[in-house]
């Protein structure tokens, strides 16, 4: 039996030196037309991969068959270089991924989310409120925003300043670490094509990029997050919070350091950089497509009104708004290739093609969500493709419409908490602004490119200009008023800490 078609591949190398410099997701969407298939295979050295380019067909094999498609595939960059058999977005399934997928929960799932809805509020609140007086600096206040809401979570500490060492430095590593995992022909990715050369030290080894390094204790971050973690779980004045959880649950399942590390660093990793780019994304659609914008304002006027924003208790009467925050997810998915590569744990086949134990198996969101008999016109952001009854809508595999957040049982384990956020925070930006192109100083319309994204495998749009202004006067009241109460209620999470990432970094 042979495997899903794709290019032949060469001896040794496989197909891995046609990869592309840059998104090799287009390459993939470009190779599934090209051989007119859902799903094809690509040798990366003498591992094959299959990327899946249709909804319909990851849904079957992700979803449908969750327990079969559960576990990982060995990653020598991510894994083994990287956080490896201690992080849970990794982790091989298995007993140790359900301890750390239950304590997971503990902290980010749905019953927990709920009681975090009064500080994301807020924290949005403050979004508004800082818009008001820089609105340029609007990608900073929405990485603040996220990282805090995950800071108070994790450590009962919220992140006033976008100085604080979580923002300035964590979320470029992130953002680097994120990049160098894009699957391509150079190091250090090219080390998955030949994984011996991972096994030189790293003093002679420059194409390792410092991956791997047990110097620091393992991989970058890793001890600053312990270190986070231990100091907010013995402060006795700071709120309750995960780290403490963490602690007092580590005896049980006997935790090692590295992984109380990875199970407070993950809610960073995987959760703010994530939330953020997600929201940077928006700004983008309403710049580009300032029309799409009418409606929701016509719905939040008639449902809200000036004195009051728009709360999550809201979300029944704004079908408009809830088809908005859809289409964010959709237009351009921040993790677009689905996040980590799932494996199946034992053969498989799908339509008479073989999927081997193991496989290296991606969900390629930019096909996925970008396949015209789903969504016609793909690149337009267009709310109305939610709208029941609108002449856009198309049928999808799940009840969401999208798959912004993952598959079967490893299905994003902050999707409860990223969309109530992304939903409180979308429908009161667009409650309160206006977003449009900035005019360069002869009065013309800056254009925006909706194409230009960063290279990682957590996506966001490159620096653009945007002009951001309240709706109303009365509506810039109530922001104000309500970012200053927000800012009172939030001051029970002031605290600081005494470690910067850096001091855990040095080479
Ligand atoms: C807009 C925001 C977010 C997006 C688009 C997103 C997307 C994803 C995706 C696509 C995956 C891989 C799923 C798969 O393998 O099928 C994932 C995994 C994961 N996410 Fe998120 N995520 C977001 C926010 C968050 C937040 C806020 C947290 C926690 C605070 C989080 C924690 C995780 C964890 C722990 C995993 C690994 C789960 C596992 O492998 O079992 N994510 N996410």
């Amino acid at each position: 039996m042979r495997m899903p078609p794709g290019p032949f591949p060469l001896p040794i190398v496989g197909n891995t030196f046609s990869l592309p410099e840059k998104k090799p997701w287009i390459y993939f969407e470009e190779l599934a037309k090209r051989y007119k298939t859902p799903l094809l295979t690509f040798w990366i050295g003498r591992n094959p991969t299959i990327w899946i380019c249709d909804a319909w067909v990851a849904s079957e094999l992700f979803d449908k068959r969750a327990g079969i498609y559960a576990s990982r595939p060995r990653m020598v960059v991510f894994g083994e270089l990287g956080p490896g058999q201690s992080s849970l977005v990794s982790m091989y399934y298995g007993s140790r991924w359900r301890v750390h997928r239950k304590l997971t929960h503990m902290g980010v799932g749905l019953q927990q989310v709920r009681n975090y809805l009064d500080f994301q509020t807020d924290e949005s609140r403050l979004v508004a409120y800082n818009l008001l007086t820089t609105p340029e600096d609007f990608v900073v206040h929405l990485e603040r925003y996220a990282a805090s809401v995950v800071s108070i979570i994790a450590f009962g500490r919220r992140i006033t300043s976008t100085k604080d060492p979580v923002i300035s430095e964590v979320l470029a590593v992130m953002q680097k670490a994120a990049e160098l995992n894009v699957p391509g022909k150079s190091f250090p990715m090219l080390l998955e094509t030949f994984p011996l050369l991972a096994k030189f030290p790293n003093s002679i080894a420059p194409w390792k990029h410092g991956l791997g390094s047990k110097r620091n204790g393992g991989d970058r971050g890793r001890p600053f997050y312990y270190a986070l973690a231990e100091e907010a779980a013995a402060n006795e004045n700071q709120q309750q919070c995960y780290a403490k959880k963490v602690f007092d649950e580590a005896p049980k399942y006997n935790l090692s350091r590295e992984e109380i590390a990875s199970l407070n660093g993950s809610l960073f990793g995987a959760g703010s950089d994530t939330s953020s780019s997600t929201l940077v994304t928006f700004f983008l659609a309403c710049t580009a497509f300032s029309e799409t914008l009418t409606p929701a304002w016509e719905e939040l006027d008639r449902v809200v009104g000036s004195d009051r924003s728009p709360l999550m208790d809201d979300e029944p009467n704004l079908p408009y708004v809830k088809a908005f925050v859809k289409e964010v997810f959709r237009w351009r998915s921040v993790a677009i290739i689905g996040g980590q590569p799932h494996a199946p744990i034992q053969e498989d086949t799908y339509k008479g093609w073989l999927i081997p134990k193991g496989t290296w198996i991606q969900g390629n969101l930019w096909a996925i969500h970008r396949h015209e008999r789903d969504f016609p016109e793909p690149d337009r952001f267009n709310p109305s493709r939610y709208l029941k009854d609108s002449p856009d809508s198309r049928p999808f595999p799940n009840e969401r419409g999208y798959m912004a957040f993952g598959w079967g049982r490893r299905v994003c384990s902050g999707q409860g908490l990223a969309e109530q956020g992304t939903f409180i925070t979308i429908a009161r930006l667009l409650w309160g602004f206006r977003i449009e192109k900035a005019k360069d100083s002869s009065g013309k319309e800056i254009p925006v490119d909706i194409f230009n994204y960063t290279n990682g495998l957590n996506m966001r749009p490159e620096p653009f200009q945007c002009h951001i202004y309240p709706r109303s006067a009365e509506i810039r009241d109530t922001i104000k008023r309500e970012g200053e109460e927000a800012e009172r209620r939030l001051s029970v999470y002031d605290g600081e800490t005494k470690y910067s990432f850096s001091q855990y970094n040095k080479k």
